[in-house]
């Protein structure tokens, strides 16, 4: 038995997560860990909101409300996405809690003590306008390294450099757009650059007991070729962990130097709930434990050499020595129909918008089957249709359903004793036995996607045995050899069970309630569980098909909302905006489309015609209170179908960035229907 510690990446609570950061850091450990706890391995799985740093304070100040306001409503929503989703965190914490602040001002002062925090001083973007220093985010220009034009003040997103925010070229503040100063300020650094041989050593002692990534491996070795500089461990900014020191006012900690301590103090909080108070020392404090760290690349740097730097700058002096982490398998990036996930830009789709359609489990294994494990990949909607269709419904799905259907039909809903073996039967019941450990051996390797495409493929096996088997044949000519055919399928639908338990936790339960049985060992899993006699319970629908008309609805509403928001900050000549013809429409008719929670069919008067419009105001509106109304729709925009329906254009509405509500804009019934606004 191993004990496994397993964190993913704490999300910033400053918007909702979407399908992207679900395929990054969150589905595999997940995944990992819930064939761990089936392993009998000794997990705990922890996570929680990052509430600090210029990401939360630049969407509070957007919004005009204290960034207490928005770390609420974020981790509240990314709390329930998750549970939604499926994800087994042991615990869900958050870094504004008293345990963070106090165990991220523990190790900075551990550092401060032993002398190693090094004070400087450094000119620092100050906007004179705003009369503030401009940490990180809030400065925008070209990077001294790539030529990025839209790099951060002190990370490039393209290059993955980091740099001191004055080696920035061309700065522009966010809050004001001004271009900033420099003003001399002060800071503590920390020397990694101190630590660089000993990182260096870690990081291939690591790799050659566990084998990292190469994408991980890649990343380390050019920071270290690069050399490894002093950080500033602090901000000057409100909103943070506070420098414990006497001279310090108006300074935070730098987020990520306590985002990562995060860890620690989420499993502290666990302990408390669970009023074992060291609890959280039997995992970070063993030297046994396996520490896994689940992030996307972008974290890489942080995981791979700041945070293990820290822990060994604690451990140099501290009795209670923390472990590393023993592997760090990052992910690349999941990429949405083809381009970048983006709030501003209405592109993709968030979790819990997801989970209000269609449920987790098809979700999970669409995912799943497509993690960017070496390189970016893509969610397609329809290939996720396909993905539900074509293998759940009509391979696991299909396999699981004739199984019940003949056990009730012919062995009254008992599993059939086994009576007669023959060549075909050995085969699949070896190949069952074996499955478990052929799965196990991959998701150990965190090669999660080839585990996924094996499970399917036990399905398959399962579909092909039946049918090769014939027992809706022998159940008439040789009824002992049909009675062994089901007695061999049903205990491998309770492997299916097991095996597909991390990937699809809501329908293996519903597999094991219709074998009325419970998971064993995992790798037992593959053995005869369940014995002649033993009484099934009825069957159900593990998965619904996913028709034509919900995709083509969720490709609709992408484009009308890319349509909508802004794409990019560029600016377009009043010859581009001619080009929209916008008109006054009075709302003649209006009804639900049928089978869809989003759309009403419009039916439109424009004065010297009638259009057919599909919007999708249906959760602000109802039909009833709509009809009478004038609205401004884009008049010559490209027909679509949609749910059968042509959509003869586009009503305007106001994004109120409020749970998908929109308002129309109203236009006075003293307009004639028509009108061209311009
Ligand atoms: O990239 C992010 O969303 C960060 N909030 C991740 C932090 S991971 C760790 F440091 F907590
Ligand atoms: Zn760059």
């Amino acid at each position: 038995m191993e004990k496994v510690l397993v964190t993913s990446a704490l999300p910033y609570a400053n918007g909702r997560i979407h399908l992207g950061h679900l395929s990054g850091a969150y589905l595999p450990a997940d995944i990992y860990v819930r064939y761990k706890r089936l392993n009998g391995d000794d997990v705990i799985y922890i996570c929680g909101s990052d509430e600090h740093g210029v990401p939360i304070t630049i969407t509070a100040d957007k919004e005009k409300v204290s960034p207490k306001v928005i770390i609420d409503r974020y981790h509240n929503l990314n709390k329930e996405a998750f549970e939604k989703f499926g994800m087994s965190f042991d615990i869900y914490s958050r870094t504004s809690l008293p345990i963070h602040h106090q165990t991220a001002q523990d190790f900075f002062n551990a550092y401060y003590e032993q002398g190693l925090l090094v004070e400087k001083k450094s000119k620092q973007f100050y906007d004179e306008k705003a009369k503030m220093f401009l940490p990180d985010r809030y400065v925008e220009g070209t990077c001294p390294r790539c030529g990025y034009e839209e790099a951060r003040s002190d990370e490039c997103e393209r290059c993955g450099s980091l740099y001191e925010p004055s080696e920035l070229l061309n700065p522009k503040s966010k809050i004001t757009g001004e271009t900033p100063i420099l003003k001399e300020t002060s800071h503590w650094y920390f020397p990694l650059g101190k630590f660089q041989k000993r990182l260096e050593n870690y990081v291939k002692e690591m790799n050659e007991k566990y084998g990292w990534k190469e994408n991980v491996l890649q990343y380390c070795n050019g920071w270290f070729k690069e050399g490894l500089k002093d950080r500033a461990y602090t901000r000057d900014l409100d909103w943070g962990v506070k420098v414990p020191l006497k001279n310090a006012e108006g300074k935070v900690l730098y987020v990520w130097f306590e985002a990562v301590l995060g860890y620690i103090s989420a499993t502290k909080e666990l302990s408390l709930k669970k009023d074992e108070p060291n609890f959280w020392r039997k995992y970070w404090q063993d030297p046994n434990t396996k520490y896994i760290a689940f992030i996307g690349k972008d974290n890489i740097v942080f995981h791979t050499i700041i945070f293990p730097a820290m822990l060994m700058a604690w451990n140099d002096v501290k009795p209670d020595k923390y472990v590393l982490p023993q592997n760090v398998p990052a992910n690349e990036f999941l990429n949405f129909e083809g381009k970048k996930f983006s709030k501003s830009r209405g592109w993709g789709v968030d979790v819990l918008e997801f989970l209000d359609i269609f449920p987790p489990d098809p979700l999970r294994y669409a995912l799943a089957s497509n993690l960017p494990e070496n390189k970016d990949t893509d969610f397609y909607w329809k290939e996720f249709q396909s993905r539900n269709n074509s293998e759940l419904a009509d391979i696991l799905g299909n396999f699981v359903n004739r199984t019940f259907t003949f056990a009730y039909k012919h062995f009254e809903g008992k599993v059939p004793p086994r009576k007669k073996l023959t060549a075909i039967d050995y085969e699949m019941l070896s190949l069952v036995e074996n499955y478990p450990l052929k799965v196990s051996n991959l998701i150990e390797k965190f090669k999660i996607k080839d585990a996924v495409f094996e499970m399917m493929n036990l399905a398959r096996a399962g579909n092909k045995y039946f049918n090769d088997s014939e027992p809706w044949s022998t159940i008439k000519n040789d009824p002992d050899k049909a009675s062994t055919t089901i007695n061999v399928c049903l205990n491998s639908i309770y492997t299916l069970a097991e095996i597909f338990e991390p990937v699809l936790p809501f329908t293996s339960k519903k597999m094991f309630d219709m074998l009325n049985a419970k998971p064993t060992l995992w790798i037992d899993s593959g053995k005869e569980n369940l014995k002649a006699g033993h009484k099934l319970n009825q069957a159900v629908i593990l998965f619904n098909k996913i028709e034509d008309k919900q995709i083509d609805e969720q490709i609709f509403k992408l484009n009308q909302l890319e349509g909508i928001k802004v794409t990019d900050e560029k600016e377009i000549t009043i010859d581009d905006f001619k080009r929209v013809k916008l008109k006054v429409a009075k709302i003649i008719y209006a009804e639900k489309v049928e089978k869809s929670t989003k759309l009403l069919r419009l039916e439109l008067d424009l004065g010297t015609e009638k259009r057919q419009v599909v919007a999708g105001i249906a959760k602000s509106y109802s039909a009833e209170e709509l009809i009478g109304k004038q609205v401004l729709i884009v008049a010559n925009l490209k027909p679509a179908k949609l749910f059968g329906l042509e959509s003869q254009g586009m009503i305007l509405a106001l994004d109120t960035d409020q749970n998908e509500k929109v308002k129309i804009i109203e236009i006075d019934s003293s307009i004639a229907p028509g009108t061209i606004a311009k």
